[in-house]
């Protein structure tokens, strides 16, 4: 009998010992995911820069549309419980500011595609590019994102 109970105590503690873990592990794939995607886009927009220096417009296309969807992916990566831990810059402004915060992450989706559309008829392609991509970075940064 005892060692029945010892034998369902130890279930019962490892198996809440794995749910705790498989938390703690979501919060940490949130985490790491979203900065995965942001260093993902950021890469993207200067092979962006790099392609439309030499006139590749073709080629830069589908890596706008790549960032445009991960900042829409990126809207559902900030849940509630993931404000602090595994060296996150984001800061508590973006929960404070929910509204404001995907606001701007849906419109520096919605400009990717935009830019897209644009490079085929715009005389400054640097002007534009800063404009509807790297300008909507820093706004977002310099409000939402930890100095680093
Ligand atoms: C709507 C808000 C928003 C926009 C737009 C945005 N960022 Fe960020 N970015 C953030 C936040 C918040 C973080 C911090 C994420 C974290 O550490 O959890 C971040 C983090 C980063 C990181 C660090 C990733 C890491 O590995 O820690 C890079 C690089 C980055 N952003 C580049 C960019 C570039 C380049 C652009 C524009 C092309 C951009 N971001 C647009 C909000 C934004």
């Amino acid at each position: 009998m005892k060692i029945l109970k010892t034998f369902i105590f130890a279930l019962i503690l490892s198996s809440s010992l794995s749910f705790s873990s498989l938390a703690n592990q979501s919060v940490e794939e949130i985490i790491k995911g979203r900065k995965a995607m942001f260093s993902e886009n950021y890469q993207n927009a200067k092979k962006i820069s790099i392609l439309l220096r030499s006139g590749k417009k073709e080629e830069a296309k589908p890596l706008m549309k790549k960032i445009s969807d991960n900042y829409k992916k990126l809207l559902d990566y900030f849940p509630e419980n993931t404000k602090e831990g595994f060296k996150t810059e984001a800061l508590p402004s973006i929960w404070e500011n929910k509204d404001e915060f995907n606001a701007l992450m849906q419109k520096a989706s919605d400009d990717m595609l935009k830019l897209a559309k644009a490079i085929d008829t715009a005389d400054d392609l640097g002007a534009i590019q800063k404009k509807l991509m790297w300008s909507n970075c820093s706004a977002c940064h310099d409000r939402f994102r930890a100095p680093h």
